[in-house]
């Protein structure tokens, strides 16, 4: 009997067999359980013998059992530390991570340099009426820059004789905005999406404009290009830049002038600052009476500068990228190879 049952022990492969072994030999009905039953029906001489040894049986196949039962469960614990075993010293898998569009990096820079300046930022709508747009500006109805901007005109249904909406040709009508909402004095930049129906390789549909507008008692052209020679040493990281001031007409100035930037082109590498070449970088002002008046104020009592620039061109400049059609392409091996995405 004890051999039977420590040998169905030691061959018990799981815990279900190693059970079935424990109430065969010691569960209610099990075979020593009912042996020890008879123990009752036995003369005291035959009991002093065999309880004894039915005790010391049932002891031994006990212990048995949990000697067992902890193997097969150390046997388990190990199996299933190797099936899920880590390497811990592998490298981590690399995930791609998102991150910030040129253009975006650019306007976050030059709203800090601006904001160092005394600048804060305006905003205006991207569809944007006529008279903010054109009218506000001194761009008469029959001017000839309405031409010139190729404008996107929204749709308006038959019937509706209102004049149509345009989407901005550039971010000068945030300088109504501003002057309106904050009167003056005022130092605001407003940088934004402007839409022209233009497209070649310096030239997109949709493109990014900054606007700058001063006004105060005593604003004079000596500041402006002060304001602008900062912000290009700040903007392209150099000690010096040289502005040229280029005398020019726009209607919303006078006097008005395009400002180039002195640059040098050697090996296809863009070097502002240095060398004989001459970049465009922006049309600037004095703010026109017609415009400060459109704007609410007094241009008998104040006066103002006022600036535009690309801003997907100053971003083409600083980080020497040729095409500014693949700044809108959202592609990803373009955004890596300038680095600008992991
Ligand atoms: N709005 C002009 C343009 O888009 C730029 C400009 C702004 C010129 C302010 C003078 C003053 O070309």
């Amino acid at each position: 009997l004890r051999a039977r049952y420590l040998d169905q022990v030691a061959g018990a492969a799981d815990a279900d067999a190693l059970e079935a072994v424990r109430l065969a030999a010691l569960g209610k009905k099990g075979e020593i359980s009912l042996k020890m039953r008879e123990l009752g029906r036995m003369t005291p001489e035959e009991r002093q013998t065999a309880g004894p040894a039915l005790n010391g049986l049932k002891a031994e196949i006990d212990s048995a059992l949990r000697a067992r039962r902890a193997a097969l469960e150390d046997a388990a614990l190990d199996a299933r530390l190797q099936a899920e075993w880590l390497d811990v010293t592998l490298p981590g898998r690399p995930r791609p991570r998102g991150s910030i569009h040129p253009v975006s990096q650019v306007m976050d820079e030059l709203t800090a340099i601006f904001g160092d300046m005394g600048f804060s930022v305006a905003e205006g709508p991207q569809i944007e009426s006529d008279w903010y747009n054109f009218d506000a500006l001194n761009i008469a109805p029959e001017h000839p820059a309405r031409q010139e901007h190729d404008t996107f005109f929204m749709h308006r249904a038959a019937g509706d004789n209102r004049p149509p909406h345009v989407l901005r040709t550039h971010t000068s009508p945030v300088q109504i905005r501003a002057m309106q909402d904050q009167g003056a004095p005022l130092r605001v930049i407003a940088p934004g999406r402007v839409y022209r129906m233009d497209m070649d390789q310096t030239h997109a549909p949709m493109f990014h404009q900054v606007e700058g507008l001063a006004i105060d008692r005593a604003i004079t052209m000596a500041q402006l290009k002060w304001t602008l020679e900062e912000f290009c040493r700040a903007f392209f990281e150099v000690d010096e830049v040289e502005l040229r001031f280029r005398a020019s007409h726009f209607p919303f100035t006078e006097p008005s002038a395009e400002v180039d930037i002195r640059c040098s082109w050697a090996d296809g590498q863009l070097r502002i600052g240095e060398g004989d070449s001459w970049m465009e970088i922006l049309g600037s002002g004095m703010v026109h009476p017609h415009v400060l008046r459109a704007g609410g104020i007094d241009p008998e009592q104040w006066q103002g500068f006022a600036f535009g620039m690309g801003i997907d061109r100053i971003a083409m400049l600083k980080y020497g990228i040729p095409d500014l059609r693949a700044f809108f392409d959202s592609d990803l091996r373009w955004l890596r190879h300038y680095g600008f995405a992991a």
